[in-house]
């Protein structure tokens, strides 16, 4: 699949300022500094498309982007960010939060983690609440350049033993390194093509 562009909608914390329910969207969340914004920038082409940082705690708001005209990508705030303040980490919950609950174009959320680490507790528990909400997720395994295959072989085999005991089924998992761009036309094909189910099925129920 190819970029043909890329583009910053709108910076956004309540509903009211989020774009119109118009494009199909997908949207980035994880633990700071698991490489959301990294990925975006990676997927799109644009290296300065979303801010990154080496400090956690760069995303302090959603970021909207669409790509083609035909789907959006939403960066979120990180979870789970200790040194945050209390008070700004309860303000990024409830964007988040608020965001999950209203989005009805949410096709799927994309849950972020750092490929390095054994099922972490906060991930798991993130990934049971997004189950309890019925919103359709998949796994992203991030920054696999930092480790060799063995070991990364080592990890995946722990979380899907820890996904088995919560589901039936596995989500849809993805490997990346937005260093390497390992795993680019994975997710770009996968959301090029979810986004053309969403789209017709819409166009049909509108018929
Ligand atoms: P917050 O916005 O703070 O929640 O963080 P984030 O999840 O958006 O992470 P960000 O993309 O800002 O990346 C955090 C750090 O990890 C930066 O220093 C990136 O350069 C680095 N990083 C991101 N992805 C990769 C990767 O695939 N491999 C390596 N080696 N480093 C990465
Ligand atoms: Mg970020």
């Amino acid at each position: 699949m190819i970029i043909r562009s890329a583009d910053f909608i709108i910076s956004a914390v309540e509903p009211k300022s989020f774009p119109k329910l118009e494009l199909p969207e997908f949207a980035f969340i994880g633990r700071s500094n698991v490489g959301k914004s990294s990925l975006i920038n990676m997927l799109s082409g644009k290296k300065l498309l979303a801010k990154i940082s080496n400090k956690p705690g760069k995303t302090r708001t959603l970021n909207f982007f669409c790509i083609n005209g035909a789907w959006n990508i939403v960066d979120m705030p990180g979870y789970g960010y200790a040194k945050t303040s209390k008070t700004e980490r309860e303000k990024f919950s409830r964007s988040i939060n608020s965001y999950l609950r209203v989005r009805q174009s949410l096709i799927w959320l994309f849950i972020l983690v750092d490929s390095r680490h054994k099922p972490l507790a906060q991930d798991i528990e993130f990934v049971e609440h997004i189950a309890k909400m019925e919103i359709p997720f998949v796994l992203v395994f991030t920054k696999i350049d930092k480790l060799g295959k063995i070991e990364l072989e080592q990890n995946i085999a722990n979380y899907r033993e820890k996904l088995l005991q919560m589901f039936e089924e596995l989500p849809p998992m993805f490997f990346i390194s937005s260093v390497t761009r390992t795993g680019k036309e994975g997710i770009l094909n996968f959301m090029d093509e979810q986004a053309a189910q969403y789209a017709s099925a819409i166009r049909k129920l509108a018929k």
